[in-house]
């Protein structure tokens, strides 16, 4: 990994985020120039890293494109982009075999080793994912990461926080970013030719989550201030199971359990899909996450359980080796007993909004993976379809942005970063509050079911914080902490705002006093742009 040598560093491509987005990114564009990676953690951190179920892609003869394409629109609610989800479906089996080239491991059939292994998910009409065990997302980082440090243009700087990206105001460009240092403590200036930010999603702003620490919308907090376009924030995701234990930070259990016939029961045993939806645990997430809201409303229970014990027991620990291990840490042999689970913030399905190759409206300035709203996913992502979506993305953008370093380029005046007055802060726990008041508003008020009293409530709060948190930004000497908490009440504000305006229930947003779909007023994207 890279030390900070000087507070100036000059380069072809700086790539914000480590994720499947930013590393395969990376690898495409490194013979044509020099690329700093940054990543506020150590490289792996990710979300990329925690993935579970797998890849989307048509491999088998029984499947077809157009019903992958049509479980996506189905699955988008009206709001996806039909040109995109078509591009995007018809390349999946393309990235796929380059996965497989990169050295990545992906199950296979036991008695016919050719065979990829697919498993399903909710709203898939066929088995399209490709997995690797229950560690698919493990299995590609690590694969993409040893690619990247072997390659010789590429310096990964771990532990190096983006702060705010750098714009050229007349020309509405972006030149790089200011960088913090996390454990020097220093502000560097990163100018680059193309700037890509893969810096994930917003799980964080919630209360519970699958997302790891790193969620925190930094990406879509430093892109609006520079005036990128945001769209469609009121989208967030919930993943219907994950682990209720009091000490199992973030831990999913992945739809393929439910794939493969995991039945969701309450307390007393009942199982209760089969009262929301046809498809019955398979159904499209947001359905399922809102049943399952429902009943622990109507029933008082913290939980619902998530049961595969009908499957036989080397079955359940071949599948599923990493869940299965992760339970039994917690006490639950989930071969004998139904595993505790309920719904946590999971994706955002809108974000920096970009066109097929990943370009925002600011010039130089990409956005790839979860930060991105390329049209996708509409009001509701289909299960495994976003490392697929990293994946197109990173691949496309790789081959506009080399054009776009081509011509010569003089990187405008940048003033170093200037910490003006700020001392250290003598007052971290006020910082800690914010974080966890801002994270318990989203939680209570801009959850799974909405209406129009709680979102103004909300509005109300995060406006008042965003006060607070002001001025500890002008006046303290930053931190990680910090900068993330404005990124946090940043990225609340938006998803509030775009909650406000959206005056119906579609997909992942549902409010109660609008709970109807209004194809007439309503079929378009919520876009914000900073004034
Ligand atoms: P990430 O993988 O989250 O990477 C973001 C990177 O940006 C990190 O390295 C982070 O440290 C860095 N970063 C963020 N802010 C800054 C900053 N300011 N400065 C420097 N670095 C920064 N999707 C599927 O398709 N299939 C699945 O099976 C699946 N399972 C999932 C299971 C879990 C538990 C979770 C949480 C998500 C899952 N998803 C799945 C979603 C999918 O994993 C993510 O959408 C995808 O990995 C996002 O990739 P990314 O590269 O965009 O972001
Ligand atoms: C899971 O394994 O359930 C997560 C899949 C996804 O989020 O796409």
């Amino acid at each position: 990994m890279e030390k900070l040598k000087k507070d100036l560093i000059t380069v072809d491509f700086l790539v914000i985020g480590s994720g499947v987005a930013g590393l395969s990114y990376a690898l495409k564009v490194a013979d044509h120039g020099k690329v700093a990676i940054i990543s506020k953690k150590q490289a792996s951190e990710s979300a990329t890293f925690y993935a579970q179920g797998g890849i989307a892609a048509v491999l088998s003869g029984e499947d077809s494109f157009q019903m992958h394409i049509k479980d996506t629109l189905t699955a988008g609610a009206g709001l996806c982009h039909p040109d995109i989800v078509e591009m995007v479906v018809k390349s999946a089996p393309e990235r796929i075999k380059e996965l497989l080239n990169y050295g990545v491991k992906f199950t296979r059939w036991e008695d016919d080793q050719e065979h990829l292994d697919l498993t399903k998910e909710g709203g898939h009409s066929k088995r399209r994912i490709v997995h690797a065990k229950d560690l698919t997302g493990k299995e590609i980082e690590e694969k993409l990461l040893a690619k990247v440090m072997a390659h010789k243009n590429i310096r990964i700087y771990a532990d190096f926080m983006a702060i705010n990206l750098i714009k050229e105001g007349n020309t509405n460009t972006c030149w790089g970013a200011y960088v913090l240092d996390i454990k020097k403590k220093k502000v560097a200036t990163f100018l680059s030719k193309v700037t890509v930010l893969a810096t994930g999603g917003v799980g964080k702003v919630y209360l519970l989550t699958s997302n790891p620490d790193t969620s925190t919308g930094d990406g879509v907090a430093m892109a609006y201030r520079i005036g990128a376009r945001i769209a469609n924030l009121e989208f967030i995701q919930f993943h219907p199971t994950c682990l209720y234990h009091p000490e199992a930070k973030s831990f999913l259990i992945s739809e393929a359990v439910r794939g493969e016939g995991g039945i969701l029961r309450l307390k007393d045993g009942t199982a209760f899909m089969n009262k929301y939806h046809p498809l019955k645990d398979l159904a499209p997430r947001d359905i399922v996450a809102r049943a399952i809201d429902a009943e622990l409303k109507r029933t008082g229970d913290e939980c619902v359980f998530l049961d595969i014990t009908h499957k036989p027991a080397p079955f359940i620990k071949k599948h599923f080796p990493n869940i299965y291990k992760k339970c039994l840490f917690y006490g639950i042999d989930m071969t004998k007993t139904p595993i505790p689970v309920a719904p946590a913030a999971h994706y955002m399905c809108g974000g920096v909004m970009t066109d097929k190759d990943g370009s925002t409206n600011i010039r130089r300035l990409y956005a790839l993976g979860e930060v991105a709203h390329t049209g996708l996913h509409g009001a509701n992502r289909l299960a495994s379809n976003s490392l697929l979506e990293a994946m197109v993305f990173a691949h496309n953008a790789a081959r506009q942005s080399v054009i776009d370093i081509c011509a010569s380029v003089s990187f405008p005046a940048v003033k170093p970063w200037d910490i003006g007055q700020a001392v250290d802060s003598n007052e971290s726990i006020i910082v800690a509050h914010n974080w966890d008041e801002i994270r318990r508003l989203m939680w209570n008020y801009v959850g799974i079911v909405r209406s129009d009293k709680r979102l103004a409530r909300a509005k109300r709060r995060i406006e008042l914080l965003q006060k607070e948190i002001a001025e500890y930004y002008w006046n303290f000497i930053i931190t990680s902490d910090l900068l993330e908490l404005r990124n946090i009440a940043n990225v609340a504000e938006l998803i509030i705002r775009s909650a406000i305006s959206r005056k119906e229930s579609r997909g992942l947003h549902y409010n109660i006093d609008y709970p109807v779909r209004n194809d007439l007023k309503w079929r378009k994207d919520t876009v914000l742009r900073r004034n």
